[in-house]
Formats: structure tokens, sequence, C-alpha cells
């Protein structure tokens, strides 16, 4: 039950994480009909959010699950009853891998020395392990080498009580592609092929692969429609953010998630001090390296810096802001800045309408 009594934007405390619900609404609502004209499942990047309700809604628009960066975010949606899930990290230390035994949801592996405890610990546990392979489409972070994992599947076939299930990667180098769309869009088709590719490798070696898993919102339009591709996991979608403004993976009036901040200090001229810093915006960069986040109610100014509890505005028409004045900043990169946050306010026009808890932080 919401016991939140609704209120206008004014009246909340300030710093607060403010969530448009009917921009929400809309991003779930098109990248679910995205997803589905590409034929493929949409396994939605919980980190984006951490909220369950946000989760919900996903789910009721067609999501089939979500994916997961981390062990606190796994139980959080388990013990809400959200079972389809993977985890896409490489469960490594006793801690992690006995976690990821008890939830037996398919973990990412890249390397025999990742798979090795976990199987060791599902054969103890009398339980198989399922794993996707995790390829290196071109982000260069983890993940196999397209052209070595078919070895690596090998290899870990020969190991007990892990079960394949698919491959997985994360096309996060397309963030890299700004002011080219047309780059952005050829790599993301790139990244589709390379992975089907690898999935039919091993699909011809004998190895199974049922789930060909592709994921991120700058290539959720390329990459899930390359054939043999079965599931997108963008995740960023569901607020965006000012680095996907500025990519142009989507228009300023799609950003779902704002920080309303209040002017608490014009100590001098040409600088406005407001009460988000960076344990509210996160010192998450900007793509282009436009500062701490976007003031969308006066885009002339610009958010040069930031302390822990304090913020400065700086630019053009700064001199005419007043304490107690209201601003709503964009952050530059959403997933960042909801993991520095407990709750968030859901708002309507000007009006606080709900609070939602964000869990599945730590
Ligand atoms: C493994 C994995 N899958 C999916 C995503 C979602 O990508 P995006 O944040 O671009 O929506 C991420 C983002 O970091 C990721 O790391």
């Amino acid at each position: 039950m919401n016991a939140f009594a609704p209120a206008p934007l004014a009246e909340l405390p300030t710093p607060a994480l403010l969530i448009d619900r009917d921009r929400l609404v809309r991003n779930i609502e098109e990248m679910s009909a995205l997803a589905a004209s590409a034929g493929v499942r949409l396994r939605p990047h919980f980190k984006a959010s951490k909220c369950l309700d946000v989760a919900r809604l996903q789910l009721d628009h067609g999501a089939i699950g979500f994916t997961c960066a981390t062990a606190a975010e796994v139980t959080a949606l388990l013990e809400a009853g959200i079972r389809d899930l993977v985890w896409a990290h490489q469960p490594v230390g006793p801690a992690k891998v006995d976690f990821a035994v008890r939830a037996g949801v398919p973990v990412a592996v890249d390397s025999v020395e990742v798979a090795r405890p976990l199987a060791e610990a599902a054969r103890a546990a009398g339980r198989r392990q399922p794993y996707l392979i995790e390829v290196d489409t071109g982000l260069g972070r983890a993940g196999v080498a397209p052209e070595d994992a078919l070895a690596l599947a090998a290899e870990l076939a020969a190991l007990p009580s892990l079960e394949l299930r698919g491959v997985l990667t994360h096309e996060g180098h397309l963030m890299t592609y700004l002011g080219d769309r047309p780059g952005m869009d050829k790599a993301g088709t790139l990244v589709g092929e390379v992975l089907a590719g690898v999935a039919a490798e091993l699909r011809a070696a004998g190895h199974p692969c049922e789930i060909v898993s592709v994921g991120s919102t700058p290539g959720a339009t390329t990459a899930p429609f390359v054939p043999g591709v079965t599931e997108a996991r963008a995740g960023t979608y569901v607020f965006y953010d000012s680095n996907q403004v500025a990519l142009g993976t989507a228009g300023l009036s799609r950003t779902a998630l704002t920080v309303l901040t209040r002017v608490v200090s014009t100590p001098r001229g040409g600088v406005a001090i407001v009460d988000a810093g960076l344990k509210a915006m996160s010192s998450d960069a900007s793509v282009n390296g436009s500062g701490f986040g976007l003031v969308v109610d006066r885009p002339s100014l610009t958010f040069a810096k930031a302390n822990e509890e304090h913020g400065y505005l700086t630019g053009e028409g700064v001199d005419a802001l007043r304490v107690g004045d209201l601003l709503r900043i964009l952050p530059n990169h959403g997933c960042g800045v909801v993991n520095m946050w407990s709750r968030a306010h859901v708002v309507e026009g000007d009006t606080a309408v709900a609070r939602w808890p964000i869990t599945g932080r730590h």
C-alpha cells in the first residue's frame, strides 16, 4: 500500500530523487515493443533502477525476467518472487560461489578458473550450476575472445555439474560512438553477428546454446535484430540520462530520472550553490565532459563542480538564481545515481504521487 500523501514538488525536502511516471511507462512500453519487433526476449538489467516497482512494470509489459550485476540485486529479485534471472558477472570467491549455487541462477563464465570452484560447489551441493559463456565483442572488459570461445566451451564441458545455457555479451563500447550514430549502429550489428556466429560454432560442435544474449541501451535498435540473437538486456532505457541524450539514443523528453535540488547559497557573483553534490549525483562523468549533470530547467547553466553535499552552478543566468529556487538536474549516468539513493519520489507533472524504495544496493 502506498502510504505516501501526494505533495507538490516544492514541499519535498531536497535533494530528492524523482521518477517521472509517464515517461518511465512510455520508455518501458517502447523497449518492450522494440524487443518484440526484433523477435527476442527482453531481460532488462535491474541495476538501472534497483527498484521492484519499476521491475514489476517491466514484467507487466512483457520482460521475461532480469539481468543482475550483484548478489544484492539477485537477492532483492528472488525475495520478491522474481526468479528468471541471469547474474551477468563472474562469481569469484567462496561467498559468491556459494551464493550462486544456492540461488541457482545462470552466471557468466569466461575462464576455467572461474568455472572450476563453481563446478566443485555445485557437485558438493548435488546441483547443476547453469552458466553462460561471456564473450568480449569489443568492450575490452570481461569475456573470452570470440575465436577462443569454442576451446573454452570444450574445457568447461569436461567439468562436472555445470550446465551451459548459452552465450552473452555486453556491447558497452557503443557508448564511445559520440556524434557517430551510423558508426554506433554498424558496431551494434557487428556485435550481434559475432555473438550469433559464436553460438552457431558452439552448436555445431555439439554444445547446447539456447540463449544468445546481447545487452545495452545504445545497441537495442541493432544487435537484437541480428538473426540468431535470442535475448536483449538493455537497462538504462528505463530512465535514460544525459549521456544517452548526448549519444542520441533518446531525446530529452524521454528522460525520466532527475534530482530535485534547491539553491542554498549565492555567495558571490558567477556561482550558485545547490544542495545536490556528489552524494546525490554520483561522480560519473559525462561522455561529452559537461559537468555533473544537466540543469534541465536552465540549460544555459553548467553543473561545474561538486563536493559531497554541495553543487556549484555557473554559466549564463546564474546571477538570476535566488536562495530557495528549485531546479531539476538530469544525471550523466542514471544507474550510478540510483545507487546513491534508498528511495525515489514518483512524480506526475509537478506533484509527487508515490515513494518507491530502491532495493538491492549492497
Ligand atoms: C552485462 C550487462 N548487460 C546489460 C547492460 C545494460 O546496458 P545499458 O546500461 O546500456 O542499458 C549492462 C550495463 O552495464 C551490462 O553490464
